[in-house]
């Protein structure tokens, strides 16, 4: 039995919302009492022969008496039927007593409240919950019809705190989460996803029950009638109410509604399959957003909040073949290159994880047709480099530090105006880096605080071409510095102080824009065009360290990693690991879509520790996290210098591995710009322990790698964004070999 929470509860209208809110406390042992009261007594005895209320009444005048401070009266019959219900508790309600209801328009029931009373009284708490079902009546009821639930409350000003304490934790105990709204705003948010589709889904049925001429039309309906007309079997009399209470919001609903379906019409009329499809996959892709909200694995903007903790058991080995999922630079740029195109870009490979994702609705959200993706492959409708349209709000970038820093460059130059924004991480990072140099290409570009998003890019500024000369090995800079490029007059050049992945150069080569390279220097001249193509994209070698790493540490394992990208420009990893002793062959090497690719096996092979050559960071710098696990399994020490970037990653990447490792009992000091790892070993373990991934992906896998060589449990907590890389990481270390197990 739970707490008790409220004193009695009096539910006048015992159907399914009141009645299941009874079951639920009765359940919760959240109240003392529950009494009832129906019109007819024949509710009343079903009430209580289904255990649904202690005892039930038809006459709430008389019953009011009866009750004290700290019970609660929830109003549970249809919206225009509350009027009535307050006009007798004026008469008899005791003080002390709480008022809730659970009617579906609020602006009513608080204008009710008003005419009654002459203004809102303290004890009255207007609500909502968010539930129901297409079944009516007091049979319906569940005590777990709230559980999961949310409930709105549209307190007002003068609501008492006493009084909406007591609501908030009446509803708690159901289950149920309880949120907070002003009645106005919910009257318009549920007129748009509620009361709009009961009139759509009336209607509909309406239509071809009565209108239809053959009158079999239902014996050939199937799934698609089912579930898009399920609520036009809801109880009529309280949907009459909800139109007639909550009509002005409801008719701008329909106004906005009927102006979209008379587009969907022309465009049928016109065989206009490309505006077809454009409303179609961004349909799509919001009901997928959706589901996965409703499924609490959603990508949203409070991603922060679900929690994923990894546990990994200690021990094993890896073997088998596998290929991880498409590189993650690679797919972002197929969207933007294959979006500024004209004509069709095929893509295969495609990663479909949150960052490349988070593109590819940006995308979508700037009027781009993008189909897909279906296991890996993307269509994309190019629009040409000035066929973007205004989004609707702030492009929603999520944990993507790539999407931010390369749209920054090719928004620059649209004509139109375009607020970035992302999740807490990438909300802390540096972005100065970028704005600067498109600064003096002419763009317009203002920032949060001390050069952090959000990002808001002023539309309509002409650019000009300039040499820059990146202050640090950036491929993010570079390829933002070369995408403004396109749309600024003349030459843009770019000179890195060493060389990083070149994604961007190559696949605008395969678009056919001519990109010149000399050494350092990557050059294009704005106002080209661009050419639809077809993509590969090859497996991330990112992705694809963890598996070199697992195998390199692990005696008597043997992995086979199947076409992953070997660019020249991101094979640090490989150098550095073989530097370090271990055995790594590529196999079958091949140039695919003008990317380097091979198959990598590794097997164990006892690993030493080295110097770092600095050479080698900007190739390998996303794969640290994972190679300091290699180091830390050593024999020796590990030096790492001239990598100040792992300090504004995702996380600060330094600090993040110096202290899980420390936790695991390796010897591990962070310096300003690198860190110095003391390893375990040649048959040595280490310990278990909770590590902290602080919501970086690339840490979070890298110890579930290191589990293999642990003595005890690994627990590694805030593992969601595994998810913006590697979505499907804890299935493909599972089937290799690693014990984890994500919860
Ligand atoms: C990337 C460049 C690198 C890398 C990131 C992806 C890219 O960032 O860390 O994961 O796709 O251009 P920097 O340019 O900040 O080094």
């Amino acid at each position: 039995m739970g707490t008790v929470k409220i004193g009695r509860l009096l539910v006048v209208g015992i159907g399914l919302i009141g009645g299941s809110l009874a079951l639920a406390l009765k359940a919760a042992g959240a109240c003392r009492e529950v009494i009832g009261v129906a019109r007819r007594q024949r509710t009343c005895e079903q009430a209580l022969e289904l255990g649904v209320v202690d005892r039930a009444v038809t006459d709430l005048g008389a019953i009011l008496p009866q009750l004290e401070p700290g019970d609660v009266v929830f109003i549970a019959v249809p919206t225009l039927a509350v009027e009535q219900v307050f006009v007798a508790l004026r008469e008899g309600l005791p003080a002390g007593v709480t008022v809730t209801d659970g009617a579906s328009v609020k602006g009513n029931v608080v204008a009710a409240a008003e005419k009654v009373w002459g203004g809102v009284p303290e004890f009255l708490v207007p609500g909502h919950p968010i539930a129901g079902s297409e079944k009516s009546g007091v049979s319906a009821a569940r005590d777990d019809l709230y559980a999961a639930h949310r409930i709105i409350l549209t307190p007002l000003e003068n609501t008492g705190s006493e009084h909406l304490r007591r609501i908030v934790e009446m509803w708690q105990a159901t289950g149920a989460e309880v949120l907070s709204m002003p009645v106005r705003e919910h009257d318009e948010v549920l007129a748009a996803t509620s009361h709009l589709p009961h009139v759509i889904a009336y209607g509909l049925v309406d239509t071809l029950a009565h209108d239809a001429e053959n009158e079999n039309i239902f014996r050939y309906a199937a799934g698609g009638f089912r579930d898009f007309t399920r609520i036009a079997s809801s109880d009529p009399v309280m949907w009459r109410d909800i139109m007639l209470a909550n009509r002005e919001a409801i008719l701008r609903a329909i106004d906005l509604y009927s102006t979209n379906l008379a587009s969907l019409r022309g465009a049928i009329a016109a065989g206009d399959g490309e505006h077809l499809m454009g409303i179609f996959t961004r349909a799509k892709a919001a009901r997928d957003h959706f589901t996965k909200m409703l499924a609490r694995r959603a990508y949203t903007e409070n991603m922060q909040a679900q929690e994923v903790t990894y546990i990994a058991q200690p021990g094993g080995k890896v073997s088998g073949k596998l290929r991880v999922p498409g590189d993650k630079s690679m797919s972002h740029r197929s969207i933007m290159l294959g979006s500024l195109a004209d004509g069709i870009t095929e893509v295969e490979g495609f990663l479909e994880g949150e960052d490349a994702l988070a593109t590819l609705q940006a995308f979508r959200d700037m009027g781009v047709v993008i189909e897909g993706p279906v296991d890996g492959r993307v269509v994309i409708h190019g629009v040409g480099p000035r066929g973007l349209k205004a989004p609707p709000g702030p492009l929603y970038l999520g944990n993507s530090g790539t999407s931010m820093r390369l749209l920054a460059g090719l928004l620059a130059g649209q004509d139109f105006d375009v607020t970035l924004t992302g999740d807490e991480s990438l909300s802390k990072r540096p972005m100065n880096r970028v704005a600067e140099p498109l600064r003096q290409m002419g763009a317009e570009i203002e920032t949060g605080p001390e050069g952090r998003p959000p990002l808001l890019i002023k539309g309509g500024r002409k650019l000009r071409g300039i040499d820059y000369r990146l202050p640090m090995a950036s491929a993010q800079v570079k390829s933002c510095v070369l995408l403004a490029g396109l749309y600024a007059e003349g030459e843009t050049s770019t000179v890195e102080p060493a060389p990083t992945r070149d994604h961007t150069e190559r696949m605008l080569a395969g678009f056919g824009y001519q990109v010149q390279r000399d050494g350092a220097r990557a050059t294009l001249r704005g106002g080209g065009g661009l050419t639809g193509t077809k993509i590969d994209v090859p497996a991330d070698i990112s992705s694809a360290t963890f598996f070199m790493v697992a195998a390199a540490i692990s005696p008597g394992s043997d992995v086979l990693l199947e076409h992953v990208g070997i660019n020249p420009t991101r094979d640090g990893a490989i150098h550095i690991l073989r530097l370090m002793g271990a055995d790594i062959e590529l196999l079958n090497p091949r140039e695919v879509g003008g990317e380097p690719v091979a198959d990598i096996r590794v097997r164990y092979a006892p690993l030493k520790g080295i110097r770092i050559p600095e050479e080698q960071v900007p190739l390998a710098i996303d794969e640290f996290p994972a190679l300091f696990i290699a180091a830390a399994c050593a024999e020796g020490e590990t030096v790492l210098t001239g990598a100040e970037e792992l300090r504004v990653k995702e996380s600060d990447r330094i600090q993040a591995m110096a202290d899980g490792l420390r936790i695991l009992g390796i010897g591990a000091e962070p310096t300003a710009d690198g860190i110095v790892i003391r390893g375990a070993g040649e048959g040595a373990v280490f310990g278990g322990g909770t590590v902290d991934s602080l919501g970086d992906h690339r840490i979070a896998m890298s110890f579930a790698v290191a589990s293999l060589r642990a003595s005890d449990t690994i627990r590694i907590l805030h593992c969601a964004n595994v998810a913006t890389s590697f979505p499907n990481f804890a299935e493909l270390a599972g089937k290799t070999g690693l014990r984890l197990q994500v919860v």
